[in-house]
């Protein structure tokens, strides 16, 4: 980090937030003049009521609907959406699901006042006209895409996955309401709240860390240690569902301008070549890579492992800093995420291909705070075998 260049934060214009929010939907359209209507979210949440919810709250409006949305989604299910919109002549796009739902919605919402392909818009400032309006709505505590200005999508021919990066997926407005988190199941909950854990610990020890980031990347530490247990053990605990979607926005705040390291940079092969949950991969792939880094940045972990709650006090910088993985792993462990690599049926002849497709993940590669060497991917990922 160094003060001689500059510092950008960017944040979208409008989150709304707070138990019982989803009521002001219509109001949120009405703002941005939506009249033709496009709902892009999926059949589990149709079958949990939420997509009803919604539509109901927009009678007397123009809607679709776009629920064929599965997780790690491709681009041919963006092209779908895309297509959906453009034949809605949608001139709004509400995302209402998880991170994939969300970013599928961003990518139809851009698509649709760009003709090209989806595949000419991967990677970073390729899209060159603005996008419809959009509203993102968050049905998980993890992603932090209702507030991210990326989109990640599954290639599945290449078996892997790649970002798009542009403003013009940043949504116009963020509606957060923690009641339609209150039925996700314990293990959604802690893969996701992983995932939000991630986005803030990575982002305090990026390289482009900056004291705006910061801010938001250890209160959302802090949130997470200190509610996501209660979150994922009593379900209907509405202030902790309160507590980690807040750390969730918080996470996507930090990362949006901080960016991600080789936690994510490791989990986008694992997801695509054996489609595991982002969250997951994130979080057993999570001690292995700050173990990793910790060398580079040992004042930054000593601090993190204080948000998380642990006794740094007369510890030795080194010590402090091991405190950190400590309670991710503790943390991990209580909420029954899975501990090795092995756990999740990879095999360590896979970790050759792993490594030579995150090495080319330079969204993740050059935030890492330790040099990122193929080597020492070797090593990390060895690490997370069971010894
Ligand atoms: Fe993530």
């Amino acid at each position: 980090m160094s003060f001689a260049s500059p510092q950008v934060f960017g944040a979208i214009a409008r989150i709304v937030h707070g138990a019982g929010v989803i009521a002001s939907v219509p109001q949120e359209v009405q703002r941005l003049n939506g009249a033709r209507v496009l709902l892009v979210s999926d059949m589990g949440l149709q079958r949990a009521g939420l997509v009803a919810q919604v539509t109901d709250l927009l009678q007397g409006l123009d809607v679709a609907q776009f629920l064929d949305v599965e997780p790690d989604p491709s681009l041919e299910t963006v092209r779908s959406c895309a297509q959906a919109a453009r034949a809605h002549r949608a001139d709004l796009v509400i995302g209402l699901g998880g991170g994939s739902v969300l970013d599928v919605a961003k990518c139809a919402a851009a698509l649709v006042h760009n003709q090209g392909d989806v595949h000419e818009y991967l990677g970073i400032d390729k899209i060159p006209v603005a996008a419809v309006p959009k509203i993102m709505i968050p049905t998980t505590a993890g992603t932090g895409s209702e507030v991210t200005n990326v989109a990640v999508l599954s290639l599945k021919a290449e078996r892997t996955k790649k970002g798009i990066v542009s403003r013009h997926l940043l949504a116009d407005c963020a509606l957060l309401d923690p009641e339609l988190t209150l039925g996700l199941p314990p293990a959604m909950t802690a893969a996701t709240g992983m995932d939000a854990l991630t986005h803030a610990i990575e982002a305090y020890v990026s390289r482009f860390a900056q004291p705006l980031t910061d801010y938001f990347a250890l209160q959302a530490i802090g949130k997470l240690s200190a509610h996501l247990r209660i979150a994922v053990h009593h379900g209907t605990n509405l202030p902790a569902r309160q507590e980690t979607m807040m750390a969730s926005l918080f996470g996507g705040l930090a990362f949006g301008s901080a960016a991600t390291g080789m936690v994510h940079g490791l989990a986008m092969p694992l997801g695509g070549q054996f489609n595991i949950a982002h969250g997951i991969a994130n979080a057993v792939l999570l001690p292995h890579v700050m173990r990793w880094n910790m060398v580079a940045a040992m004042p930054r972990f000593a601090q993190i492992a204080q948000a998380m709650g642990q006794p740094v006090a007369g510890l030795s910088p080194q010590d402090a800093a091991l405190q950190a993985i400590v309670a991710v792993e503790h943390l991990s462990a209580d909420i029954g995420i899975p501990r090795w690599l092995d756990d999740l049926g990879i095999p360590r002849s896979a970790i050759d291909a792993l490594v030579d497709d995150a090495m080319t993940n330079m969204r993740q590669v050059l935030p890492n705070p330790r040099d990122v060497t193929r080597d020492g991917l070797v090593h990390i990922l060895n690490g997370a075998f069971r010894p």
